[in-house]
């Protein structure tokens, strides 16, 4: 696959395709400030990223939209350009709630359409007004639900899924890897005991062969696997660093050295939630 700055898409079977590199949006409400993410989301615009992540439960779709918007009056790009996925989040699940929920998205973004919409989590919680539904004990009230749609998958070199992998390999199935640099360890919903991925000597070893980082060399293995990659961040260096993936290749060697490190390490646990009963992450899968 050639992959440039200007060319990394992936076909998908509708006609569409997506982007390989997107930025992520999620940044903790409480410790991010307000406009953070419309600035960011501007400069990925400017430095290349076609493909942006968020969600309704992020708190700051409002600013990736008027992001686009800007960049779309400025003459830089145009909607097709783009390629958006938003969430439905777990108070949501019930059919009759998905289009009217969508609608609130593009409301809230300003846009016609979402390149993709996708289920938050497979874990449903009470339809309603709160977000975080909760009964007089504070813990968080559970909703039948009836999944038969994909989600995102966790994918980095320490949970490399070579299962998953190729199973979406043989049905055509595009894998879109969320945290692929490790997270941000906010330990919160973070098992922070796992070891730091970017810390790791061989993605760094490889990293000073190419004058790259860890993150940089991270993110190259992923998209050399034809996953798709939507790292998070909000500091001008760094979101310009993680485009920075196109002008160097990984060897087959190498490839399989970073491979052989995956610890099946989930970052993201939720084991907040590990008694709800669509709970995922006990399957093999
Ligand atoms: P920051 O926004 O300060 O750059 P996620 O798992 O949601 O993709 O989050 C990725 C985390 O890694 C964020 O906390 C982000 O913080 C940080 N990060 C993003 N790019 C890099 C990089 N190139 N090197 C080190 N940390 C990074």
């Amino acid at each position: 696959m050639n992959l440039t700055a200007e060319s990394h898409r992936v076909p998908l079977s509708d006609g569409n395709s997506i982007p390989l590199l997107g930025l992520g949006t999620y940044a903790d409400p409480q410790k991010t400030p307000k406009g953070s993410c419309l600035e960011s989301v501007k400069i990925a615009i400017d430095t290349g990223y076609r493909h942006i992540d968020g969600a309704f439960v992020y708190y700051n779709e409002h600013e990736v939209g008027q992001a686009i918007r800007d960049k779309i009056a400025e003459g830089r790009i145009k909607r097709e350009d783009i390629f958006y996925c938003g969430k439905l989040w777990n108070t949501c699940h019930p059919p009759e709630l998905v289009r009217p929920t969508l609608e609130k998205t593009l409301k809230i973004l300003q846009l016609d359409y979402v390149d993709l919409y996708i289920i938050e989590l497979p874990m449903a919680f009470k339809p309603g007004d709160a977000i975080y539904p909760k009964d007089e004990n504070g813990k968080i009230i559970y909703h039948e639900t009836d999944l038969c749609a994909t989600w995102e998958v966790e994918c980095h070199p320490y949970f490399t899924q070579p299962k998953l992998l190729e199973f979406c390999r043989q049905h055509d199935i595009v894998i879109v890897g969320y945290s692929p640099l490790g997270t941000s360890r906010d330990e919160t919903w973070v098992n922070v005991s796992s070891p730091p991925l970017l810390k790791d000597p061989v993605l760094n070893a490889i990293g000073k062969k190419y004058n790259k980082t860890a993150a940089q060399v991270a993110l190259r293995f992923s998209i050399q696997r034809g996953v798709v990659v939507i790292p998070k961040s909000f500091n001008p260096q760094r979101i310009r660093e993680n485009f920075q993936i196109f002008d160097f290749s990984l060897t087959e060697k190498e490839m399989k050295e970073i491979e052989a490190l995956n610890k099946n390490v989930r970052y993201v646990e939720l084991l907040m939630w590990r008694d709800h009963p669509e709970y995922p992450f006990s399957d093999e899968y």
